[in-house]
């Protein structure tokens, strides 16, 4: 099964998506369809002390959709690998959780996203947190290598979800957890909407119906423990937003394990 809309040029939604993130990394200031920062941080309910502890640059590029480091209860010692990692901010906060004995490890494909992250990294001097670029259909991590997968407003992104949540069982140790924040809809997306690569880009286009989302995660073996709506995201232009009333488009957060 893939969940690739019918008519996308998958090779041009990659370009469109590196080219936003691109933007999200070198220019945070810049106009989206989306917030971007530290108050939709704020606003999402990362706590503030927390935030306090990261560098600037990384909040400065967050385009999270959801808070979900709550249900993924990250403790000392644990490996994580953060799918999507952006410019690192919940790298980073889950490497504070999991301290000098844990190790995060953060995969994305934009160069921009990924040379950001690594230099705060390295002035940081950040010992437990490494970023590798790669897809997360197939992120370049061995199997059953970490007690926790994290995720934020990245999946919406994939072409072909089940096959992230394939890697994401395949990653996880049996017992560990997939804790993430991402977009999905009430109501199917036309193919008006699901081929616009640029909605696509912006975290609506590929948004999957959330019955469909939550038997994808199922499909792959994990088992849902908590689910919930995060009513305090929104998007911020008006193309975006007259989708988002049309079609039920929300953010959720939610918590699975592998048996
Ligand atoms: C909405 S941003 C979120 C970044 C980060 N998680 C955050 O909360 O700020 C989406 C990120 O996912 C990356 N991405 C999108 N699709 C991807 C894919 N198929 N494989 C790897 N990275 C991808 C983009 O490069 C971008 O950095």
């Amino acid at each position: 099964m893939t969940t690739m809309a019918r008519t996308l040029d998958t090779q041009e939604l990659e370009q469109r998506v590196k080219h936003m993130y691109q933007e999200v990394a070198l220019q945070p200031d810049a106009e989206f369809h989306f917030e971007t920062g530290r108050a939709l941080a704020e606003r999402l309910g990362y706590p503030s002390e927390d935030l306090d502890r990261l560098p600037a640059a990384a909040i400065e590029s967050f385009a999270g959709v959801g808070h979900f480091l709550d249900l993924a209860s990250i403790a000392p010692g644990e490996t994580v690998l953060d799918l999507g990692s952006g410019s690192g901010m919940d790298t980073f906060l889950a490497g504070l959780a999991s301290g000098p004995d844990g190790r995060v490890v953060g995969v994305d494909m934009t160069d921009e996203q990924l040379s950001k992250s690594e230099r705060l990294a390295a002035e940081g001097n950040v010992g437990n947190v490494e970023f590798r670029r790669g897809y997360i259909e197939a992120p370049p991590v061995g199997a059953q290598g970490f007690d926790c997968v994290i995720s934020n407003g990245v999946i919406n992104l994939s072409p072909d979800k089940p096959a992230v949540f394939a890697a994401v069982a395949r990653a996880l140790r049996p017992g560990g957890r997939l804790a993430l924040a991402d977009i999905v809809t009430k109501d199917e997306l036309p193919e008006g909407v699901a081929c616009d690569a640029s909605l696509w880009a912006a975290c609506i286009g590929g948004a999957m119906q959330r019955d469909g989302y939550r038997e994808a995660i199922e499909g792959a073996g994990l088992q849902i423990e908590e689910w919930r709506e995060n009513s305090e995201y929104r998007f911020v232009s008006e193309r975006a937003d007259n989708a988002v009333r049309k079609y039920g488009v929300t953010s959720i957060s939610l918590l699975a394990r592998r048996p």
